[in-house]
């Protein structure tokens, strides 16, 4: 009989894929995928620990399920990803009503505990011993524990899909509690990327973003061989059906001259990379631990602007960080500024027990200080995110067209007309309007108005001599 599986889940790319990943595996224990906790006999919550606010949100979400439990008990709730392996056996103690703790490490495990849960009534909690690196086989089983079998409903669109292709981080950043929860960097190996993303591009995906903390950090080390992301991309170039590849999240010192030249001269790589540069001051740098000074990721700007032609670069910013002075945040300011990024991703510091920040340095700056920076540093963005995308009005570029557009997904469908939404080679979103089957494909689309985010189109329709049109006398009867 087919069971009811709710599935909440916030964080990053890597999370989404996850639980594409956990939903394909409990798909084959015959549970289907619904809308509301309550209808649920299986409700999930995979989570994130990056900060502080992301946990408390799931503990909200969780007090509101108190009830549910209360009158149908035989519901199974589980915590599972980041937040699981943070506070471990914690969420029982602030949540005792949740049956089911699972590790991103563990994730695999989940249909099995489930039925240990249903059979036992008792609870199960499965998370990693700290850091545990494990057997060079246990790593690749985790890479591979799922079956490949996926859950195209579940991504970003069908055409699109994320493959993972290294998991943890070795890089130990004082603010971060990533290292601690998905444990060290491990890289997959590169037949194994390959296939995957060969079964996907038999499914008809169209994008494959490849997925890793520091994903241009990726070393795979076989018989004296080693294959870097460049390499990878190359491999994965030649799979025909796949048009577009991406690669998210870019360390900068690892932004080597190979990698920058294979997007450059690889037609089907995106010229987009996402390089955070956390402060524009090199005293908060070096307490963050980010391993360069500003003078460096200047120069690793310059040196990607020079390789790859209309390249769009994004970044992630942290303000409010430990002891971060009025000067210090002047100085990421006029980095944000100077650096024309397409768009930066700011966030106000929040301190995460067990990391070498939380130990090290008191969380010193008034939350409305953060705030009011987080606040000032988005408008120096916004402007500029904006100006780009105005100067992109009257141009063409090529689309791939993703599907229904948010709007459209909410309007009640009017035959096959409809507003759609794509991503150009510089990862813009474009809105225009289309028609269903020209999703999946690659469109030419001008723009014909821009807002900071959004690049708004038109299919450029091919300009067809009126003689093919037009009857002849003869054929007209
Ligand atoms: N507080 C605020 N932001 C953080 N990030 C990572 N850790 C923290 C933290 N403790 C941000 C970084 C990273 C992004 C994914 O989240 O900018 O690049
Ligand atoms: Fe966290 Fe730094 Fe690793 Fe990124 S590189 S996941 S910020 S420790």
């Amino acid at each position: 009989m087919t069971k009811q599986l709710y599935i909440e889940t916030v964080g990053c790319q890597m999370n989404l894929l996850d639980s594409e990943l956990v939903v394909a595996s409990l798909r084959k224990k015959e549970y289907a995928l619904v809308d509301k906790p309550s209808r649920a006999d299986v409700i999930l919550f995979n989570t994130c620990s990056v900060r502080e606010h992301a946990e408390e949100k799931i503990y909200s979400a969780l007090g509101r399920l108190k009830h549910i439990k209360r009158q149908h008990p035989e519901k199974i709730i589980g915590v599972i990803g980041c937040m699981a392996q943070n506070h471990q056996s914690q969420v029982f103690q602030r949540a005792p009503y949740v049956d089911l703790v699972v590790g991103p490490g563990q994730l695999h495990q989940i249909p099995d505990l489930i039925e240990q849960i249903a059979e036992s009534g008792l609870p199960q909690m499965e998370v990693s011993l700290d850091r545990k690196g494990g057997s060079r086989e246990t790593v690749e089983q985790s890479f591979e524990s799922y079956d490949p079998l996926r859950m195209p409903e579940m991504r970003p669109s069908r055409y699109q899909a994320f493959v993972r292709i290294q998991i943890g981080c070795d890089k130990f950043c004082t603010y971060c509690i990533v290292p601690k929860v998905r444990g060290p960097e491990q890289g997959r190996h590169p037949r194994k990327i390959f296939a995957e993303a060969q079964q996907l591009a038999d499914e008809g995906c169209k994008e494959i973003i490849l997925l890793g903390q520091t994903v241009n950090s990726y070393q795979y080390k076989e018989s004296g061989k080693t294959t870097r992301l460049s390499d990878l991309l190359y491999q994965l170039s030649a799979i025909e059906g796949i048009e577009r590849l991406k690669f998210v999240t870019n360390y900068p010192r690892d932004m080597t001259r190979d990698l920058l030249q294979a997007v450059s001269c690889l037609p089907k790589c995106a010229h987009y990379l996402h390089v955070p540069a956390q402060s524009g001051s090199n005293r908060m740098l070096e307490r963050m631990k980010r391993g360069y000074t500003v003078e460096h990721y200047r120069e690793m700007l310059g040196q990607i602007r020079e390789e790859i032609h209309s390249v769009a670069v994004t970044s992630d910013f942290i303000v409010g960080f430990c002891g971060e002075t009025e000067e210090d945040f002047d100085l990421t300011c006029a980095l944000v500024q100077e650096s024309q990024f397409k768009n930066s991703f700011i966030f106000k510091y929040s301190e995460r027990p067990g990391t070498k920040g939380a130990d090290n340095y008191p969380d010193d700056i008034p939350d409305q200080v953060k705030k009011d920076r987080n606040n000032k540093l988005l408008a120096i963005q916004n402007a500029i995110s904006e100006e780009t995308n105005q100067q992109k009005i009257g141009c063409e570029y090529e689309v791939l067209v993703e599907g229904p557009s948010k709007s459209a997904r909410k309007q009640e469908q009017n035959g096959d007309r409809l507003q759609l939404t794509g991503r150009t080679m510089t990862d813009d979103i474009v809105v225009f309007d289309g028609n269903l089957r020209q999703m999946g494909q690659l469109l030419p689309i001008t723009i014909y108005d821009a807002s900071a985010f959004t690049l708004f189109g038109e299919v450029r329709t091919q300009h067809v001599g009126p003689e093919v049109y037009s009857l002849s006398p003869e054929s007209a009867t």
